[in-house]
Parts: C-alpha cells; structure tokens; sequence
C-alpha cells in the first residue's frame, strides 16, 4: 500500500501542469448565460441543431428540429423530442445529460447528414465533418457548432397517442415511428465561440 501511493506521488509529479484532460474543451469557448442566447427559436425551426449523449468512450448524436427553451420548476429548461427508434435515443435513455449545439450555416450538409444516417450503421459524425469534444462534464458537444448547451434531465415521458391531434397521430401512422419521447433538460452550461 505503501508502495503504491509513492508510485502515485511519483506520477503526480511527473505530470505536466498544462496536461490535456479527455474533457477539455478547445479555448474558443465562451461561458454565456442562457439569457444571452440569440434567436433561440432560430436554433429548433429553421437552423437545426444536434442533440448528443453520451461520453468520451461512447456517443452519439443527431440532427433535431423540434424543441424549445422555457422555464419549469423555476429552472430555466430545454425540451427536446426524440423517437424511440433513434440510436441516440439508447445515450439519451441511460445518460443524466444531454447536449444541444448549434453550427453555422455552412454546415448545413454535415447537419443533413447526421439527421438522415443512423450511428448504429457508421462512424457518421466522421463522415460529416464533424469533431466530438468533451465538456468539463465529459458531455460531447463539437468542435465545429459556434453555440453548445449542456442540459442535466430533469423529466421525461414519451408523448401519448391518444391525446394528439388527428392529423398528428397520420404522421406517426404514416412514418411508422412510435411518439417521440419528451426530454426536459435543466440548463446547466451555455458556451458560444468567442470570434
Ligand atoms: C432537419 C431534421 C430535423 C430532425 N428532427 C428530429 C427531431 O426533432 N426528433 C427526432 O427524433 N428525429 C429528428 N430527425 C431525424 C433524426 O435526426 C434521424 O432519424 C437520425 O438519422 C437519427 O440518427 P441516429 O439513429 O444515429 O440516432 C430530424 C432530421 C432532420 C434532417
């Protein structure tokens, strides 16, 4: 024992003190407050976003379009909707965290990409471009996204059949997909790139 905890003060000194955690993110990130965030509504209509979860050893992400930012239990949240269906629904589901980021307009394609190919067949994120980095959390967000919003799960329920519209219910019927399950995210950590 004794041994084993020299070995250890051995290693600590050794260490670099600039020393590159997994976690760290890239200096170009910003704290922001959530309040600070422009055009929010832009981010789940027209913009797009990514949803991710997950960690370093194990992610996945893909492309949302339905969401909202409000207030719930006095706690500024983020609602986001996802199928069962999707891979990233199996992070979402055993993860206590959830990330939104959003990317400038000229990554539009690799958004397309992520939002049409599933991670259980490929190493999507690679072939759109895109580069997972770690929050201090060790949440993944990219590299690449100019806004990232790191969410702690709060509640979530799947949406009931029985209680939407008729039109809605010919959406699901006509996508075979079962209704989205709703993840409601406490906003923990905002960044946006500092250029
Ligand atoms: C513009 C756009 C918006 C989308 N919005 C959502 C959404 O809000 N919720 C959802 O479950 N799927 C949404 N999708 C579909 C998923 O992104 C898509 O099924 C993806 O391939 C799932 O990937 P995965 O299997 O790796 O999780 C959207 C796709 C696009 C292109």
């Amino acid at each position: 024992m004794k041994k084993l905890t020299l070995w250890a003060l051995l290693l600590a000194f050794c260490m670099p003190a600039h020393a590159v955690t997994p976690y760290q993110m890239s200096d170009s990130w910003e704290q922001i407050s959530i309040y600070d965030v422009k055009n929010p509504t832009d981010l789940f209509g027209e913009d797009w976003a990514a949803l991710a979860a997950g960690n370093a050893e194990s992610m996945n992400a893909m492309t949302i379009g339905w969401g909202q930012f409000g207030t719930l239990w006095q706690r500024p949240v983020v609602t986001v909707y996802v199928a069962p269906e999707r891979y990233t629904n199996e992070f979402m589901d055993r993860s206590e965290y959830f990330t939104v980021t959003a990317f400038p307009k000229d990554k539009k394609d690799s958004l397309l990409y992520i939002g049409t190919h599933s991670g259980r067949d490929e190493d999507k994120l690679k072939k759109a471009g895109l580069t997972p980095e770690f929050t201090p959390l060790g949440n993944p967000i990219f590299k690449e996204a100019t806004l990232a919003i790191e969410c702690k799960i709060l509640y979530k329920e799947p949406l009931k059949f029985y209680l939407m519209p008729e039109k809605t219910r010919e959406f699901y019927n006509e996508r075979k997909i079962t209704p989205h399950i709703q993840y409601i995210g406490e906003v923990i950590n905002v960044w946006q790139k500092s250029q």
